[in-house]
């Protein structure tokens, strides 16, 4: 538990922790790789370990190293991740093998993609959160790429099962826009005969398919007139170990950037803050809101847009958010809610279904949070209006929940009296550091 008492001002500059969906992608793309892959910027929390324990179960060799001298950003001792790459045939693992993959759906989700390409059966079970989240997404196009994958009790969850094997190309049309389904598919592709093709709705984040191509993949992704995006994976990759730079992630650093905007007498910047078009929709929600936000030294790392932003107390007011834009904030809809309880007017949230199947049912949980927190909130099927008002100290149970943890933290800055955050631990899912960086401002 953790009481949150709101500060007299909030100043300062954080470079915020390693992006976890890209921090995932390099474990999984360096163990399937020939050679070695170095990666600087590495996000150490509990989600990106557990994808690291499983991989090291498949006799993937991976070492902590410390790099000195100074690193492009200007730092040194910097601990460098170095991952022993085993190609696309080498993982090993004797039929039945348990992989854990604890409260992470990208670890489960991509994860199973490769294991398509196995020779062996592997059985993947998670936490109480992650078996309630479903499968049947991923189950679906990997059975019509030919692999067995049995959901245990025959209800779409976890316990899965899959029988490796030699995956069939398909063409798969997504209902939803879910990187991590696609994620799957593709790598599921890498070991087919044929070229792979995926379509989803709206292009969700493409670091997946950024990463493969830097480590020699030959794909490429046209969007079509309606905005749908086809992703196309051709056979015949051999995947290369490469250096790979961690951007910081927008998903951590939306936590301050809403701070930075709700506090008074606040100004906040976050370095080298990834900004990736498919991922940077709260930068222009908080444009529509009008919030003070400067986007500046836009660079190219790896093939990952990074910036450093710097945000200023702002008076806030009602926006709408919808369509394509969700996919582009997904994870940061919490502390996007938490930003309309302060805004002057009405926010709506709409097409924002998926929110239903996160870590919790992030929809209801939000509502009733913002509603003990005295602000008047009318919950829909797939989104929400929020009617902006004044936040008011209150308990909250963040369910196990990172993201709510750590949103409604952000209204315990501005909240006329304290806030309390009941089991606040859960932070370690994707940013242990979470409440020292916040310390560290105030
Ligand atoms: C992620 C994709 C998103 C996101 C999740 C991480 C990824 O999930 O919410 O936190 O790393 O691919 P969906 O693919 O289910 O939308």
């Amino acid at each position: 538990m953790i009481v949150i008492d709101p500060p007299k001002s909030l100043s300062g500059t954080l470079r915020v922790p390693g992006d976890k969906s890209i921090s995932h992608r390099s474990i999984m793309l360096g163990a399937i790789a020939e050679g070695d892959t170095a990666v600087r910027g590495f996000l150490h929390s509990a989600d990106c370990l557990a994808t690291m324990d499983c991989f090291r179960r498949m006799g993937v060799r991976i070492e902590e190293r410390t790099d000195s001298g100074p690193s492009s950003e200007g730092r040194s001792d910097e601990s460098v991740l170095v991952i022993h790459g085993r190609g696309l045939h080498g993982l090993t693992g004797a039929d039945g093998l348990l992989l854990d993959a604890k409260n992470s759906g990208t670890t489960v989700r991509l994860m199973s993609g490769i294991l398509a390409g196995q020779p062996f059966m592997s059985r993947i079970t998670g936490d109480a959160s992650l078996s309630s989240r479903p499968m049947g997404r991923i189950i679906r196009p990997l059975e019509q790429m030919g692999i067995r994958c049995v959901s245990e009790h025959g209800d779409g969850r976890l316990p899965i099962s899959v029988y490796g094997g030699r995956p069939k190309a398909i063409r798969y049309a997504s209902p939803i826009a879910s990187a991590q389904v696609k994620s799957c598919v593709l790598l599921a592709g890498l070991y087919a005969d044929d070229p792979t093709f995926y379509t989803e709705p709206v292009l969700s984040r493409n670091h997946t398919e950024l990463m493969l191509g830097a480590f020699g993949g030959n794909l490429k992704t046209r969007i079509q007139a309606d905005g749908s995006a086809t992703t196309i994976l051709y056979p015949g990759t051999i995947l290369k170990g490469q250096s790979v730079t961690v951007p910081g992630d927008i998903s951590s650093a939306a936590y301050f950037l809403a701070a930075g905007l709700l506090v008074r007498d606040a100004r906040v910047t976050l370095t080298h803050v990834g900004i990736n078009e498919t991922r940077d929709g709260i930068l222009r929600v908080i444009q529509a809101m009008g919030g003070d936000l400067t986007i500046r030294n836009v660079r190219i790392e790896g093939r990952e847009p990074v910036a450093d932003l710097t945000v200023s107390s702002s008076k806030l007011h009602g926006t709408v958010i919808g369509g394509s834009l969700i996919p582009t904030l997904i994870d940061e809809l919490p502390v996007i809610a938490v930003m309309a309880a302060q805004a002057e007017g009405d926010t709506v949230i709409r097409d924002a279904g998926e929110l239903r199947v996160k870590e919790s049912d992030r929809l209801a949980a939000i509502t009733k949070n913002l509603r003990s927190m005295g602000i008047a909130v009318e919950e829909t099927p797939d989104g929400m209006t929020i009617h902006g008002g004044r936040l008011k100290g209150a308990r909250i149970d963040p369910l196990g929940d990172h993201r709510l943890a750590m949103a409604f933290t952000v209204a315990g800055l501005v909240s006329s009296t304290p806030t309390v955050i009941l089991d606040e631990s859960c932070v370690r899912i994707s940013y242990p550091s979470f409440f020292e960086d916040l310390r560290s401002l105030t």
